[in-house]
C-alpha cells in the first residue's frame, strides 16, 4: 500500500481509483482539468476529532472549520448538518456560511485589517462573535457600533499573538514577533495588550466572551512540542483574564494541523493534541463552558484530488515534461506560491510502468514556476493519460486565480 492510500483514493489493478470511480473514468466525465472531493473522507475527519473530544475533554467542543480552505457549498452544507461551527476571515465567508446553513451563533468572524464596511456587515448579523485583531480594532468597532447600531449587544473574543508561531513556511507562520523569514507578524493582540482590550471591549458596551489564537499552518509530528508551549501560553492567559474580572465562554486554540503531503514527514498527533488541550484546561481549573479548534487543511486537504490530462511529453535540454492541460494558479497555486508545498503527482492512467522517468509536470501558464513538481519519478506518461496531483482538498480552489485567462477547475463532490 502507498503511504497516501485512503478509502478516497486507491490503487487498483495499476489505475487511480478516487472516490470509488476509475479516475479515467471520472476524467472523461467531467473532463480535465477537475477537482474531485470526497465526502466519506470529510466526515471521516470531523469524526476523529469530534470523538476525540468526546474522549478527552468534559467540556462541549466546537470544531470550527476554517472554510477559507475550501469553501465548496456542499461540504460546508455536510459539516452544517454534522454540527460544525465556522472560522470565517471574510463578511463574504460570513454570507457563505450562512446560506449554507450555519447559525449565527456557529460563526465566529476573524478578521484582520478589518474595515467599517467589514464590521457594519457583521455586526448586522445576531449572534455572531467577532474576533478582535488589534486593541486599534476597537476604535472602528466603537464608532460602528455607536453610529450604526447603538445599544446592539455584540459578542466579542479576543486574539492575542502568544508570541510563538509555527508553520511549515514563513509566510503562514501567524504568531511570534516576526516570522522565520523575519517579516513582522501582523495578527494579534500583543500579550501586554490582552486584559486592556478586555476591560475597554466592556467599556465599550461589548460582550467579551473568549480567547483565541492561531499560530500557523502545516503542523507536523516535530511541531508538537512548541504547540504544546503554546497551548499553555493560552491558558496561563486565561487566567490572568479571568482573574481580572473577564469569566471566558470559550477558548479557541486556531487551526493549523496538516494532513500528509510528504511521505517523509510523520503527521501531527492530532489526538494527542487533543487529549494535551483538554487536560490543560481542566488542571487549570477554568471555568470555560466550550473548547474550540479551527482546522482547515487538515479536514479537506486529503479528501480532494486534481485530475490533469497530459496533453504531449517533451523534451527540451535532456529535460523530460509532462505538459498538462491546467496550470497551477488556476488549480493547485501552492507549489507556485510556497517553495516547501509539496504535492504528490501518479500517473492514473498507468501506475507502474516499464519505464520510469524523472518527470517535470509543467501547466500552461507563462511562468518557470509553474510546474506541479520537479522531476517526479514516474512511469514515463502518454498524451492522453490522467495525472492526479493529491491532496489538492484544501487551499487550492480557494487560491486559485484566473491568471492567463484561464478557467478554474469545475468541482464534483461525490
Ligand atoms: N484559523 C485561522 C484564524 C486561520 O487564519 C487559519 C488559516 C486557520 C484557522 C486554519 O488553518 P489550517 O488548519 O488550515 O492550517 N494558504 C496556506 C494556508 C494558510 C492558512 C491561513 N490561516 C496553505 O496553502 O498552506
Amino acid at each position: 500500500m502507498n503511504w497516501w492510500e485512503t478509502d478516497f483514493i486507491s490503487v487498483q489493478g495499476n489505475r487511480l481509483r478516487v472516490a470509488g470511480e476509475d479516475a479515467g473514468a471520472l476524467a472523461k466525465r467531467y473532463g480535465t482539468p477537475v477537482y474531485i472531493y470526497g465526502k466519506d473522507r470529510i466526515l471521516e475527519r470531523y469524526a476523529q476529532l469530534d470523538n476525540a473530544f468526546a474522549r478527552y475533554s468534559t467540556l462541549p467542543a466546537r470544531i470550527c472549520y476554517a472554510m477559507k480552505a475550501n469553501p465548496h457549498r456542499g461540504i460546508l452544507r455536510l459539516l452544517q448538518r454534522r454540527g460544525a461551527w465556522i472560522d470565517a476571515v471574510s463578511p463574504c465567508e460570513v454570507e457563505t456560511a450562512l446560506k449554507a446553513g450555519f447559525p449565527p451563533e456557529r460563526i465566529l468572524f476573524t478578521g484582520t485589517s478589518v474595515s467599517r464596511a467589514d464590521l457594519r456587515t457583521v455586526f448586522a448579523i445576531d449572534g455572531l462573535t467577532v474576533n478582535i485583531d488589534a486593541a486599534e480594532q476597537l476604535d472602528l468597532m466603537s464608532e460602528v457600533r455607536r453610529r450604526d447600531f447603538p445599544g446592539k449587544a455584540l459578542r466579542v473574543s479576543v486574539r492575542w499573538n502568544p508570541g510563538i508561531g509555527r508553520g511549515f513556511n514563513a509566510r503562514i507562520i501567524t504568531a511570534g514577533k516576526r516570522s522565520s523569514d523575519g517579516t513582522p507578524i501582523k495578527f494579534g493582540v500583543d500579550a501586554k495588550k490582552v486584559i486592556e482590550v478586555f476591560s475597554r471591549a466592556r467599556r465599550l458596551g461589548f460582550h467579551p466572551v473568549g480567547l483565541h489564537q492561531h499560530l500557523g499552518s502545516g503542523w507536523v509530528r516535530e511541531d508538537f512540542g512548541m504547540v504544546k508551549a503554546a497551548v499553555d501560553r493560552l491558558i496561563r492567559k486565561a487566567r490572568e483574564v479571568d482573574k481580572a474580572g473577564f469569566p471566558l465562554e470559550f477558548l479557541d486554540f486556531g487551526g493549523g494541523f496538516g494532513p500528509r503531503y510528504l511521505k517523509n514527514r510523520a503527521v501531527f498527533p492530532v489526538e494527542d493534541y487533543i487529549a494535551y488541550l483538554s487536560n490543560a484546561v481542566t488542571k487549570a481549573g477554568l471555568a470555560v463552558k466550550a473548547l474550540a479548534i479551527e482546522p482547515g487543511k487538515y479536514m479537506v486537504g486529503d479528501a480532494g484530488v486534481l485530475l490533469l490530462g497530459v496533453e504531449y511529453v517533451k523534451e527540451s535540454y535532456g529535460n523530460l515534461f509532462a505538459c498538462v492541460d491546467g496550470g497551477t494558479y488556476n488549480t493547485v497555486p501552492r507549489p507556485a506560491i510556497y517553495l516547501q508545498a509539496h504535492h504528490e503527482i501518479v500517473n492514473a492512467s498507468r501506475f507502474e510502468g516499464p519505464h520510469k522517468a524523472r518527470i517535470t509536470v509543467a501547466g500552461n501558464l507563462c511562468e518557470t514556476g509553474d510546474v506541479f513538481g520537479r522531476e517526479r519519478s514516474m512511469p514515463l506518461p502518454e498524451s492522453g493519460d490522467i495525472l492526479a496531483v493529491l491532496c489538492a482538498g484544501a487551499y487550492c480552489r480557494s487560491m486559485a486565480s484566473k491568471f492567463n485567462l484561464r478557467e478554474i477547475p469545475r468541482e464534483i463532490l461525490i
